[in-house]
């Protein structure tokens, strides 16, 4: 695997490298990324892998700091999945000057995720068109775990019409259901072993979805309430709808419940198509 920092030198190195797909990462990586990795190869003849810890997309009070960071552990996981080359940029081959431009994504940055995280979509979008134009890829992967980025990233790449393919890879989950994520380091072990209630929830309301029950805002309160009953503090359950994640303007419309939940200090987010 090759490793590059400054984006002359990648530019270089992809040049006579065919068809490139990309898979974005904040690094820590975990099978979740890997699944996205081996996924990528069937897109095309590079795989190309990032990682880099992006300020823009995290709030003042955001864990910018702490997110781990396991570059060596990280390099040795994507060489076994045969990435074939990384691009590792440091803040300043990626922001050698202050970001005065940025992408703004429309209202829907603004809900979900984006009334929690203000800021949050813009330094995504920003910081992916960059990454898009240094690898120049033909497709790009993304994890649907972070279903409102990928849904932030296709209409972006589509109304700009950026000659790239995104494809959405599965949540890949722990045994116990947890969604595979970064940020699980941070939980205790008794955390860790609350954790998985949120995706056990997630999965009641989606059975009781298939039984008939269509009061959407009776079901959030209850995943909210059960949450709370076990000591959670809850962002958001919301059931909206798949296309563009409004509020169902009917219930054969395609319907994915998202959440977003803290226990103690760790947020997680998870969410399942119904
Ligand atoms: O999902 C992530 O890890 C990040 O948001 C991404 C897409 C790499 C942009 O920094």
């Amino acid at each position: 695997m090759h490793i590059h920092s400054a984006i002359a030198d990648l530019r270089a190195a992809l040049k006579p490298r065919g068809r490139i797909v990309f898979v974005p990462t904040m690094g820590n990586l975990h099978a979740g990324h890997i699944s996205l990795m081996q996924q990528a190869r069937a897109h095309g003849d590079t795989v190309v892998a990032s990682i880099f810890v992006n300020r823009l997309q995290f709030g003042p009070n955001e864990d910018f700091d702490k997110y781990p960071r396991t570059f060596q552990a990280d390099c040795d996981k994507l060489a076994a999945a045969g990435v074939d080359v990384l691009f590792a940029p440091t803040e300043s081959d990626l922001y050698p000057e202050p970001q005065e431009y940025f992408i703004e994504p429309p209202g829907i940055q603004d809900v979900l995720d984006g009334e929690f995280r203000p800021g949050h979509f813009r330094g995504v979008a920003t910081v992916v068109t960059k990454l898009f134009n240094c690898v120049q890829p033909q497709v790009a992967l993304f994890g649907k775990k972070d279903y409102q980025q990928l849904m932030v990233i296709r209409n972006m790449t589509r109304q700009l019409a950026m000659p790239i393919d995104i494809v959405g890879g599965e949540t890949v989950r722990a045994d116990d259901g947890l969604a595979l994520s970064s940020r699980n380091g941070y939980l205790s072990a008794a955390e860790r072993a609350e954790a998985p209630r949120l995706y056990r929830l997630l999965c009641e309301l989606r059975q009781a979805v298939r039984c008939g029950e269509t009061d959407f805002v009776k079901l959030e309160k209850s995943v909210i309430e059960q949450l709370t009953a076990a000591g959670w503090k809850t962002d958001y359950v919301a059931v909206r709808q798949q296309s563009d994640l409004t509020p169902p303007e009917s219930a054969n419309a395609p319907l994915v419940v998202l959440a977003a939940s803290r226990l103690g200090n760790t947020r997680l987010i998870d969410n399942i198509e119904l």
